[in-house]
């Protein structure tokens, strides 16, 4: 590929020299560069700077990109999605209009269970395109790196399904993809009354095929009432380490039961949701090392309370911020959205959305050191906007998708 300089960039975004995971006030600080260049060595950022240091006598690159005075900035790394299930739910979204919750939903065999349903009607190949046009969807809107869930097949089969469509996905695409196995969503119709049945099915079946074919990075339950305890919740995890699968979970969405804490104990690299919050775990989660992801589209969606941003925040807690695209609670993976959406409803600063949805979006992924900034030796996964007057417009003007081109690796998609 060579080099390629990108020129008249109007704000080069989240430039750093050396980067860590952000918390506390750091949140706020976005570096960034007006009147910019950039600099690419094939995939890979190799300079930057302000334009009128840009000397003439430099090596001169293969090819130029007149930037045109756009926002040039990591592109999103969204750390936590369901982009691979087999159909639209959108009659339970009406059915919830007219009164009934997601809890009602899913004990009458809606919901997860559904979603299951049709995962298991399914083949392979017909699963493959639907998840295809979602991940490019996704990246023309600016995501350049994500993670991917199992979670809707709830058999053996079901999840080496979405698996191996997630390990597909990786195969053809040059988006950076994360694998999580999540068998641990819901308890299936058959084992309704087996959790112990179930859980031997996970630990005893499903963890050694998917080590087997190396399918997963990650572990996931779904802790929650209803759902899994958190003492189920730790057994799971345990026998996913076992396996090299180390733990993110789904916690404290609709209620606070101990999934924070199971968590910590359980190193999760992060604790997601995070609607129903108590003090104390507020603090718990700012004392660890654990990232705590808060999905602003899901709570949005079904009408519930936003997460704690500002306390987090205050409190010290390393966040960031992903789409949860998934057919129940969140069927959009828009990023520019969800990054609105926590200026808007949960008070965040641009600054901090920004930082919150790219670098510790990257940290979210185990991806820090490769994305999620402008930095010598990142991988050039980047975002460029239509003409906007500041990076505030981004948050502010919502609803318009502000992405012109976006860079994978380089190479505009
Ligand atoms: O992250 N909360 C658990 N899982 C998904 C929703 C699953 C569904 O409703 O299909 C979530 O919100
Ligand atoms: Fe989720």
């Amino acid at each position: 590929m060579g080099s390629t300089l990108i020129i008249n960039i109007g704000i080069l975004a989240n430039t750093r020299e050396a980067c860590h995971l952000l918390r506390g006030q750091e949140l706020a600080l976005l570096p960034c560069i007006e009147n910019a260049y950039l600099l690419l060595e094939d995939d890979q950022i190799a300079d930057y700077g302000p334009m009128s240091e840009w000397a003439n006598n430099q090596k001169i690159p293969g090819s130029v990109i007149d930037a045109r005075g756009a926002v040039v900035m990591p592109a999103w790394c969204d750390s936590h999605t369901h982009l691979v299930f087999a159909g639209s739910r959108e009659n339970e979204f009406v059915d919830k209009i007219r009164g009934l919750t997601y809890a009602q939903i899913n004990a009458q065999g809606g919901g997860i269970l559904h979603s299951a349903r049709k995962m298991n009607e399914i083949s392979e190949d017909e699963l493959f395109v639907l998840a295809w046009k979602r991940l490019e969807e996704i990246s023309h809107l600016g995501t350049g790196a994500v993670e991917i869930k199992s979670g809707y097949g709830l058999t053996l089969e079901g999840e080496l399904k979405i698996l191996r469509v997630i390990r597909r996905l990786r195969e053809k695409s040059n988006i950076s993809i994360r694998s999580t196995f999540l068998g641990a969503h819901s308890y299936p119709e058959a084992y309704r009354e087996n959790h112990q049945g179930y859980i031997a099915l996970i630990t005893d079946q499903m963890l050694p095929a998917i080590a087997a074919e190396k399918l997963a990075d990650y572990i996931d339950v779904f802790c929650e009432s209803g759902f899994f305890s958190p003492e189920e919740t730790a057994l799971i995890c345990q026998a996913g380490k076992k396996y090299g699968l180390k733990p993110r979970l789904h916690v404290n969405q609709l209620n606070s039961i101990g999934g924070i804490q199971v968590g910590i104990a359980q190193e999760a690299i992060s604790l997601d949701h995070l609607e129903t919050m108590t003090a104390e775990d507020i603090r718990d989660l700012s004392g660890s090392n654990t990232i705590g992801t808060l999905l602003p589209s899901a709570a949005f969606f079904l009408r519930m309370p936003f997460q704690p941003a500002r306390q987090l925040i205050s409190s010290g807690a390393a966040i960031a911020l992903a789409s949860d695209f998934n057919p129940g609670s969140s069927p959009s993976g828009n990023m520019q959205f969800v990054v609105a959406l926590a200026c808007i409803q949960m008070k965040m600063l641009p600054e901090e959305a920004i930082n919150c949805a790219t670098l510790n979006g990257a940290y979210a992924l185990e991806m820090g050191s490769e994305l999620g900034s402008i930095t010598r030796g990142k991988r050039a996964n980047l975002l460029f906007t239509k003409p906007i007057p500041s990076l505030a417009y981004i948050p502010y003007s919502f609803g318009t998708n502000l992405v012109d081109r976006v860079m994978i690796g380089g190479e505009f998609i």
